[in-house]
């Protein structure tokens, strides 16, 4: 029997006694401490379940043991939410790291971590753009703390850091592109110039991509569009991770929808959210509490709703909405609708199809959409109707007092505003200590 199959049918404790002392595929495994955990035994794990030598030689992830458990006995996706580079553990940070940084700082580290991976600037550029706007805008799972994921991807030649993009078949206002297994971010700035270059001579340009990666924040694209006085829309699929209204298993994507729409004086209504409750990273960060979650955001491993954390990590996402007395059968459709607009019409990999998240046994083939449309050829006014409609949810009386009523975009916009006053962006001591570690690896000057 091989490892892999006698892995599927135990559990985490048994798998704990099970496990070697060395890993038979990866000379660059270190021994497992007795009852030890962490990154090297993780790698083990994942190395043992795929039978992959590949799969380990530069990466892990981070999480408890047990965690992965429910991976290997259900064959499902896993939970962690990073890759990490074993050898960072033989690095100790200095104690007294600063944890704001100017963003051209974080910037400049960014690219030249792609850079060491061999990744051209230009491209590396492109990254960290959207890596930084995530963080500038407070979305911080999508900025410095997903650099490793990309900075893997290319290592591991999973992702070709080099790639630029090209179309397959184009109209006046329509283009099918090919992102060639490009960084997600180069292969969506490209479709967003492009369908803004078509929206300005038509007044739409609608581009879906196939063989694209993951692209980050999906407002970025959107918000692109409204600098040049257009709407702008952006969507992508991901790995499956949420399950479909009734269903027990997870069939599709966190699948982030994005509108961004100019209003008077430097104003936008920019949505830019994802179609499930919550991402799989906040049911953790309640697990590791031991407090229980709110029902609605999570399905055990018999598709039913669940307060457990635990529970929630080894079932699925729930889309938005919650279950179905909640209607979260709309989020289901939402997400679908991502997909329809992405996965389907590119004619790239769609909802179960998607590699699970954090492997990287093949190409993520991701299905992108990009929509860029010019409101100047509908009503005149539309900038002042888009403030007029913002400005008076704004102004209406809140229910709490300490809580005014904002419009999409509002937060992440007092996030930015954070950001400029406080002269860089904050970060937990824990991702920079981690960034610290990536440096030393890749032979990159730390952040300062
Ligand atoms: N690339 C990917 O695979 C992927 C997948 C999922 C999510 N994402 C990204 O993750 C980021 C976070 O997504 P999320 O769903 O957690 O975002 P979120 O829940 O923080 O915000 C969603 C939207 O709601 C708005 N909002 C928040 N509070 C509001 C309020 N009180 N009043 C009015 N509007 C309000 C925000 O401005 C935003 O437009 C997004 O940028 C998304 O694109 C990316």
């Amino acid at each position: 029997m091989s490892g892999c199959s006698v892995l599927a049918r135990w559990g985490g404790a048994q798998l704990l006694a099970f496990l070697p002392q060395t890993c038979q595929w990866c000379p660059r495994l270190r021994l497992l401490p007795p009852g030890g955990h962490g990154p090297p035994l993780l790698t083990l794990l994942r190395h043992l379940y795929c039978g992959r030598r590949s799969y380990c030689i530069t990466g892990s992830v981070q999480c408890d043991p047990l965690l992965l458990s429910p991976l290997l006995v259900q064959d499902r996706y896993c939970y962690c939410t990073m890759a990490t580079f074993t050898d960072k553990d033989k690095y100790t940070p200095p104690a007294d790291l600063p944890t704001k940084y100017a963003p051209d700082e974080v910037h400049r580290y960014m690219v030249d971590c792609m850079l060491a991976v061999g990744t051209p600037r230009p491209q590396a550029t492109d990254l960290a753009d959207v890596l930084v706007a995530a963080d500038t805008r407070g979305h911080y799972s999508h900025g410095l703390n997903r650099l490793e994921m990309y900075v893997n991807d290319v290592k591991q030649k999973v992702c070709d850091g080099s790639a630029f993009p090209t179309i397959i078949k184009e109209s006046v206002s329509t283009a099918l592109v090919n992102g060639n297994n490009g960084l997600g971010p180069v292969v969506g700035n490209f479709c967003i110039n492009l369908a803004i270059k078509k929206a300005k001579e038509t007044g739409i340009g609608w581009v879906c991509a196939r063989g694209s990666n993951h692209y980050g924040i999906a407002g970025w694209y959107a918000m692109k569009a409204t600098k040049e006085g257009l709407m702008g829309m952006s969507f992508t699929n991901t790995s499956p991770l949420v399950a479909p209204t009734r269903a027990k298993k997870a069939a599709l994507g966190t699948n982030p929808i994005s509108l961004s729409a100019p209003a008077k004086n430097g104003d936008s209504f920019v949505l830019d959210m994802a179609t499930c409750v919550v991402a799989v990273g906040k049911i953790e960060v309640e697990r590791r509490k031991e407090n229980p979650i709110p029902e609605g955001w999570a399905l055990d491993k018999n598709g039913q709703p669940t307060t457990n954390a635990t529970e929630g990590m080894e079932g699925a996402l729930m889309p938005l909405g919650g279950t179905e007395l909640y209607s979260g059968y709309k989020g289901y459709g939402l997400g679908m609708l991502v997909e329809v607009f992405c996965g389907i019409m590119s004619g790239g990999q769609y909802g179960p199809h998607i590699r699970r998240w954090m492997q990287t046994d093949r190409e993520a083939d991701l299905g992108q959409c990009f929509v860029a449309i010019d409101p100047s050829f509908f009503a005149p006014g539309f900038e002042d109707r888009m403030s007029d409609m913002m400005d008076y949810c704004r102004g209406m009386e809140p229910a709490d007092p300490d809580k005014p009523v904002l419009a999409p975009g509002d937060p992440e916009r007092f996030h930015v505003e954070k950001v400029k006053l406080e002269g860089g962006i904050t970060y937990h001591i824990n991702q920079i200590t981690d960034s610290w570690k990536l440096a030393q690896v890749l032979g990159v000057q730390p952040m300062k």
